[in-house]
């Protein structure tokens, strides 16, 4: 079979390199891809951006391509399944509808409200002065949130009303994220701790991953801006078995429950944001309508099971009849990126000590990387690799994931040192 994966992030060098090891695949294409999914077994790059739908159907129909996953949220929001199945193609992923859950942070606060599903109390404002109002009266600290999407940069949590209302200006006044920031949910802060949680979903039955978390600042003692994610751990030990079970219980089934209620057949992975409350309740904090990056990384070094069987039993509404098996030590993955990440930075340094990297237990997945024209591997984006290692508890990962980041060089590279920290219980 051959599969088409969309995007060129760390994400998809995992789906690629997971999906090339499945045996019913001959050939998998990644568009755009990065140097690392170029490089990998089976897997050949295509020169066609993820967002450009036209040019992906078109090119799907020509290689016979049977499964199309579709990795991050942009092509999804935009209906890119929609337009795949349109032409009878295979597209694993919600369609556009169902990607509102990601979407809209205002259409998913009202559905989580229709369904009573546990969330922070908020409002949706998309002027300035009612915000500003808003924000005086319910004080801080308060979460500004633009409502479209903004590439994981378009939260601001809030210690004062200042800051607040500096953020809701710079969504609402300054265009800081284009249309995505003219309209902002404005929310209660939450306390307790974070776990990302991601499950199959074949439109009724849900599939659970692995747990995973992500560490979203950009320094060390999470301080700093968030950005997309600067690594992840697997498992996370917040989400025990019983964890697991009251997140499926009060968030996952409610979800596809109420979704279906409304006529929306949610097929694809979903990810659930959650903030555990110190009672052990779990609230949402945000859906995503994919997998995590750089989540998935250590999610796909875990899964035993063939990814392929999983997706097409998803695709085929089968979900309920298979099962995942995971490798019981703990993946842990630690994002390098570019100097300047998440703000601005520089591309086209030449990246050193890679090529020997990645045995049995350990894996560098690229990001923003590129082959230059004389087949060097070079930075082409901000998060730029994830050095991903498997061992028998969080601690060993870390310190063999840490080990191998140690022989990797490029210009202004900058990695947190404390990947895993919080799992550990070294972080509050
Ligand atoms: P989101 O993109 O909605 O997950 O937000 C990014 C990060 O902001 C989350 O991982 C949390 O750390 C934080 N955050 C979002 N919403 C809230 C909230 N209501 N209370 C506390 N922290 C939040
Ligand atoms: N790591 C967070 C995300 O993928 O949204």
């Amino acid at each position: 079979m051959n599969v088409l994966i969309i995007g060129g992030g760390g994400r998809e060098h995992a789906l690629a390199w997971k999906t090339a090891c499945s045996k019913q695949v001959s050939q998998v294409f990644v568009a755009p891809g990065n140097a690392g999914t170029q490089l990998e077994r089976k897997v050949q790059n295509v020169a066609i951006g993820a967002e450009d739908i036209d040019a992906l159907v078109d090119f799907a129909l020509e290689n016979k391509v049977e499964l199309t996953i579709v990795g991050p949220e942009a092509p999804l929001t935009m209906g890119i399944v929609d337009r795949f199945e349109e032409h009878g193609l295979t597209c694993f992923g919600p369609n556009r509808s169902a990607a509102r859950l990601e979407g809209s942070k205002d259409f998913t606060k009202q559905f989580l409200e229709r369904h009573g599903i546990a969330t922070a109390r908020y409002r949706t404002f998309d002027d300035a002065a009612d915000a500003k109002r808003y924000i005086d009266e319910a004080g801080a600290p308060i979460v500004v949130k633009a409502d479209g999407l903004a590439a994981g940069k378009g939260v601001v949590v809030a210690e004062s009303t200042e800051e607040a209302c500096r953020a809701v200006d710079d969504m609402l006044q300054h265009n800081r994220f284009g249309a995505a920031g003219h309209r902002v949910v404005i929310e209660e802060c939450l306390q307790g701790e974070e776990a990302s949680f991601i499950c199959l979903v074949d439109g009724d039955d849900i599939l659970p991953m692995a747990a995973s978390q992500d560490h979203k600042r950009a320094l060390d003692d999470d301080r700093g801006p968030n950005t997309g994610g600067m690594g992840a751990y697997s498992p996370a030990p917040i989400v025990d078995a019983e964890m697991e079970q009251t997140i499926m219980a009060r968030i996952f089934r409610p979800t596809v429950r109420g979704l279906l209620e409304e006529g929306i057949h949610y097929t694809g992975f979903l990810y659930a944001g959650l903030m555990i409350t110190p009672q052990g309740v779990p609230e949402v904090l945000e859906f995503n309508c994919r997998m995590g990056d750089p989540e998935t990384q250590p999610v796909m070094m875990r899964l035993r099971t063939d990814l392929v069987d999983l997706i097409v039993a998803a695709v085929q509404g089968k979900l309920g009849s298979v099962s995942a098996t995971w490798d019981a030590r703990a993946a842990v993955g630690v994002v390098a990126a570019a100097g300047g990440y998440p703000g601005s930075y520089s591309s086209g340094s030449v990246i050193r000590g890679i090529e020997h990297q990645g045995s049995a237990h350990s894996k560098v997945f690229h990001a923003g990387t590129s082959l230059s024209d004389t087949g060097e591997i070079i930075t082409a984006g901000g998060r730029v690799l994830c050095v991903t290692a498997l061992a028998d508890s969080i601690a060993a990962a870390r310190n063999d994931a840490y080990e191998s980041i140690g022989t990797i060089s490029f210009e202004k590279m900058h990695y947190r040192s404390d990947i895993g920290a919080r799992a550990l219980g070294e972080l509050n």
